[in-house]
């Protein structure tokens, strides 16, 4: 038998459960936290980390990603997206079903879950993703957090756009069900109205607010009929913020990017294209109402819809670029800067960002610093600030829309499993990640 695994982390600022800060150690064992005291004696011989100075969060669960592999590894893959994700204090992510083939079965389940067992830095999981004639997958398909509904915003199988077709999922089952939620109809028209344009810009008018909210009102009145799971996935208007503001069964939930909160239409003329995601940017004004939405728990929690896209395929001219933007390197150091500028405060961060994603998604033991969770846990430092740099990203795409900004918050040491994924700029390629489990 091999020796336990054990780690002791020393004077770390600690958030605990309840949102209180509190200097203390944490003693790790295996893949568990066995113990939180401000002061740990330790007999048994431990890897320690000085960790005074610095803030320890649980480690951040991105709930919406997407990866690429299998079929689009010359975007990004499992092994340079998770190596990203220790970077970026990520220790979990939920991977979306639009890679080749598509995850819309439970062979394609399977080849994504053996890929990360091979090669996956931190915690997976990954989507069922819908189509008009998958029910049966749908159904069945395990493990997964749910099943992905692309409403709008794609082409080819995973659409599913009519409201017969989608009444027939949500009718069926009672797994979550996560919409992206864009009104194709209505995209389609605009396009046509809109064609001829090659300024991005447009790209927030065709795939106007109306248009995510039509989708976003469909997906409710479904979920509402058949009282069925729902989740919004990055929803980017104030008046879907609004209508769920008014009227939010206790069965939704909502999520939120960092980009929708922090960046807008006007980044187009900063950074053109890279600005291009699907469901666009918004105005400052939807800025401000998502934050209110999000402080008030109206919307439940963040996610980075990381979704890289090469420079050169970002450089042809619009529409033919693809629409995303990574997020993973980033996420909890542009969340914990908004902090230290008292958008929202620390255990906000870390509630929106691991614990609400844990429960959300039924995911045990994780989303907190205490006995009996599992040791993934990310130290963070919110002395320095540190500008996004691009020669320092780890994702295969190698750019960010935040490159250049002073940020703070930074991961200086990433956990996974009780063990360390990512310190001081070193990623340690031999851990592994485990597949996630949903209650
Ligand atoms: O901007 C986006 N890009 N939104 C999505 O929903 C899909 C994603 C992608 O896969 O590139």
């Amino acid at each position: 038998m091999s020796s336990p695994q054990i780690l002791l982390i020393r004077q770390a600022r600690i958030v605990l459960p309840n949102g209180e800060l509190m200097i203390g150690d944490v003693l790790t064992r295996d893949r568990q936290i066995v113990e939180v005291a401000p002061e740990i004696s330790q007999t048994v011989v431990a890897t320690e980390i000085d960790a005074q100075g610095l803030t320890l969060l649980p480690g951040v669960i991105d709930p919406q990603v997407h990866f690429r592999e299998p079929g689009l590894e010359h975007k990004e893959d499992l092994f340079t997206a998770s190596c990203a994700c220790a970077k970026g204090g990520v220790t979990s992510f939920l991977e979306m079903p639009n890679t080749r083939p598509l995850t819309t079965t439970q062979q394609a389940l399977d080849d994504k879950l053996e890929r990360a067992s091979n090669k996956c830095l931190v915690n997976y999981g990954f989507f069922i993703g819908a189509t008009a004639d998958n029910l049966p997958d749908l159904l069945l398909a395990q493990p997964t957090p749910g099943i992905k509904i692309f409403m709008g915003s794609m082409h080819g199988q995973l659409l599913v756009d009519g409201e017969t077709a989608l009444e027939s999922i949500f009718a069926k089952g009672s797994r979550l069900i996560a919409v992206h939620a864009e009104d194709q109809a209505r995209i389609n028209q605009r396009r046509q109205e809109f064609a001829n344009i090659h300024d991005v810009a447009v790209h927030s008018q065709i795939q106007d607010n109306q248009a995510a909210m039509l989708a976003t009102q469909l997906a409710l009145k479904l979920s509402q009929k058949y009282q069925r799971r729902l989740h919004i996935l990055h929803m980017s208007t104030g008046e879907e913020a609004e209508l769920l503001r008014h009227d939010k069964p206790s069965w939704v939930t909502a999520e939120v990017t960092p980009q929708h909160l922090l960046l807008n239409a006007s980044a187009y003329e900063q950074i053109g294209t890279l600005a291009q995601m699907n469901p666009p940017l918004r105005s400052p004004h939807d800025n401000e109402v998502l934050w209110q939405a999000l402080r008030d728990g109206v919307i439940d929690f963040i996610a980075t819809d990381h979704a890289p896209h090469t420079l050169e395929e970002k450089a042809q001219e619009y529409p033919n670029t693809p629409s995303g933007m990574p997020g993973v390197e980033t996420s909890l150091a542009l969340m914990l800067t908004a902090a230290m500028q008292e958008k929202c405060t620390i255990a906000q961060v870390v509630n929106w960002m691991s614990k609400a994603v844990a429960v959300a998604y039924g995911i045990p033991n994780k989303g907190a610093i205490a006995p009996g969770y599992d040791a993934d846990l990310v130290l963070v430092d919110l002395n320095t600030y540190r500008p996004v740099r691009r020669e320092e990203l780890l994702t295969k795409c190698r750019w960010s829309p935040f490159e250049g900004w002073n940020l703070t918050g930074w991961a200086v040491t990433t956990i996974v499993g009780g063990e360390i994924v990512y310190h001081k700029g070193q990623v340690n390629t031999q851990v592994r990640g485990q597949a996630l489990t949903f209650l």
